[in-house]
């Protein structure tokens, strides 16, 4: 072998796990959105109907905890709009990643953008009223999990913002990333628990006020373990060596795993019922 070919070899390991592990990102990506938007049509299928027909009452048929109350019309309207945009939220957040809508028509990037972070801040700020202003929420530490995942929309929203308007590219695009995780912490809330439901074949470490052990771990594990995911995975895109592409590789295929379960979980036994 000559001096030449042995040292190409490495880089063209290098190269390859660079390729598997970019695919892996893109399963993941389009297995995240599929589920993305079954929840977008469980959205429309539970309150659209119901909404658009005046019978706000029907909102509760999901089991909410609180939904429509009566004679509190800014509570009503607070839960009306918090589940609307989340449609718009969602439905934006899948296009802002989408590497062909960003490449091909950047004005509409830029605009869907500015709009994704809008109504982000105003769902995030909207549930936080709901939880502590109308009391909305089962147990007091399950709260402070969604309170925290708040912070964190707040946070990253703005400085995705930030940075695009300084054109700092590179970094906005990791904070772009860091909010779609964020942002989507309630729909993987809904995930983990239902996957905890089948994984266990019923509660595990759950009540009913979703106080359990389990329950306060999947309450801020939900979006924590996905952040972290997405920083190891950024790190091992950096990386110049084969091995640390090739273990996160593996860890991505496994959270393919666990997304699917939970999307297939979720869709089971909360969304599908609605349809
Ligand atoms: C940013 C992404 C968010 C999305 C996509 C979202 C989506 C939803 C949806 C679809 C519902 C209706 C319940 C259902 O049918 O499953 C809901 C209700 C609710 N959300 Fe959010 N939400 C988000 C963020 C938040 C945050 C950050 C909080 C709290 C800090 C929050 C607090 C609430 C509350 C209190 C309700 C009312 C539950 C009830 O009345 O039982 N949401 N949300």
């Amino acid at each position: 072998m000559s001096m030449a070919a042995a040292e190409a070899l490495p880089g063209q390991g290098v190269s390859l796990a660079h390729k598997v592990l970019k695919s892996t990102g893109v399963l993941w990506f389009l297995v995240a959105t599929a589920g993305q938007w079954i929840f977008v049509y469980y959205i429309l299928a539970a309150y659209g109907p119901s909404t658009l027909s005046g019978n706000f009452a029907a909102w509760d048929d999901t089991g909410l905890i609180s939904g429509y109350v009566e004679n509190d019309l800014v509570g009503n309207l607070f839960f009306a709009s918090h589940v609307f945009l989340a449609v718009f939220m969602t439905a934006a957040a899948t296009l802002q990643l989408t590497p062909p809508v960003r490449k091909r028509f950047p004005t509409f990037h830029r605009w869907t953008g500015r709009s994704f972070i809008v109504i982000a801040l105003i769902l995030a700020l909207g549930g936080f009223y709901m939880t502590w202003g109308r009391g909305v929420r089962l147990s007091d530490i399950g709260a402070l999990g969604v309170s925290l995942n708040t912070v964190l929309i707040v946070s990253f929203s703005l400085l995705t913002l930030y940075f695009a308007m300084r054109r700092k590219i590179n970094i906005h695009r990791r904070w772009a990333m860091r909010t779609f995780i964020v942002v989507h912490g309630v729909w993987f809330f809904r995930l983990s628990l239902m996957g905890w439901f089948v994984l266990n074949q019923g509660p595990n470490g759950n009540t009913r006020m979703l106080d359990g052990p389990a329950d306060i771990t999947i309450s801020f594990a939900c979006y924590l373990v996905p952040l972290l995911i997405l920083e190891l995975y950024q790190r091992a895109a950096d990386s110049r060596q084969a091995r640390p592409k090739w273990v996160m590789s593996g860890v991505i295929l496994l959270a393919v795993a666990a997304t699917g379960l939970g999307v297939f979980a979720a869709y089971m036994m909360m969304w599908s019922p609605h349809f």
